[in-house]
């Protein structure tokens, strides 16, 4: 699936992958994370996820990442707070209370110099993208996150091969992908309420490799 046609879906509505409530993984396994309610959280491909108001009712400053100008507008229709709008180099940008939406591609987001991102959530990101692009976003994801960042990851497997989205990502995938940069602790696998079987992780990323001392 392109970027237009993610576009396209948006125009058109079809956003079946959007909750009206918050994930349950989400919100089952965020207090596993050391993660102080200060703590910046990134949101990769958010769409207008209501989990992105949950992370901020927590205390979290949330900032989301999204390809499509209505999933954003959509957001904040649906919040009661004022926004305000704003760009930062090609992303058009929304602030409503502590969400911060970037409106353009991941993969040209570098994140902002001052701030640290703590943490992230990605639910139905890594596994909206085909294969190529899995392995660019996992290197992608490491390199916005400094060394003792955490995260929750969802993921899905399926029977129907290559066909997505939503792409099966098994196990081993997301540990070829992601343990040299994370590491990785497998919360949860079981079915989940499309019948189709869910994944949870939670990782931390690494810090750099340990040199070793001569003499
Ligand atoms: C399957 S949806 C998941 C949205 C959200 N995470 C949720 O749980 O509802 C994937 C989203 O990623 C967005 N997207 C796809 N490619 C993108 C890219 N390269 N950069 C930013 N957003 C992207 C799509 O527009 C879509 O809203």
């Amino acid at each position: 699936m392109t970027q237009p046609d993610w576009l396209a879906r948006w125009r058109e509505g079809r956003i079946g992958f959007h909750r009206a409530t918050p994930h349950p993984a989400l919100v089952r396994h965020w207090s596993r994370l050391a993660l102080p309610a200060s703590g910046q959280v990134l949101v990769p491909l958010c769409g207008k996820s209501e989990d992105m108001r949950w992370l901020a009712a927590r205390g979290h400053p949330v900032l989301g990442i999204e390809l499509s100008p209505l999933a954003l507008e959509q957001f904040v229709a649906e919040g009661d707070a004022p926004a305000t709008r704003y760009r930062r180099g090609d992303f058009a940008c929304v602030r409503q209370g502590r969400v911060e939406l970037w409106c353009g591609d991941f993969f040209h987001f570098r994140g902002e110099p001052a701030t640290a991102l703590a943490g992230f959530y990605d639910r139905a990101a890594l596994i909206a993208l085909p294969s190529p692009a899995r392995q660019r976003y996992a290197h992608h994801l490491a390199q916005l996150l400094l060394p003792g960042a955490q995260g929750l990851l969802v993921t899905l497997t399926h029977a129907e091969g290559d066909a997505g989205p939503p792409f099966s990502v098994t196990e081993a995938e997301v540990e070829r992908l992601l343990a040299p940069n994370f590491e990785l602790e497998l919360c949860e696998t079981g079915r989940a309420e499309d019948g189709l079987q869910e994944q949870v992780w939670q990782l931390t990323r690494r810090g750099p490799a340990r040199q070793a001392v001569a003499g």
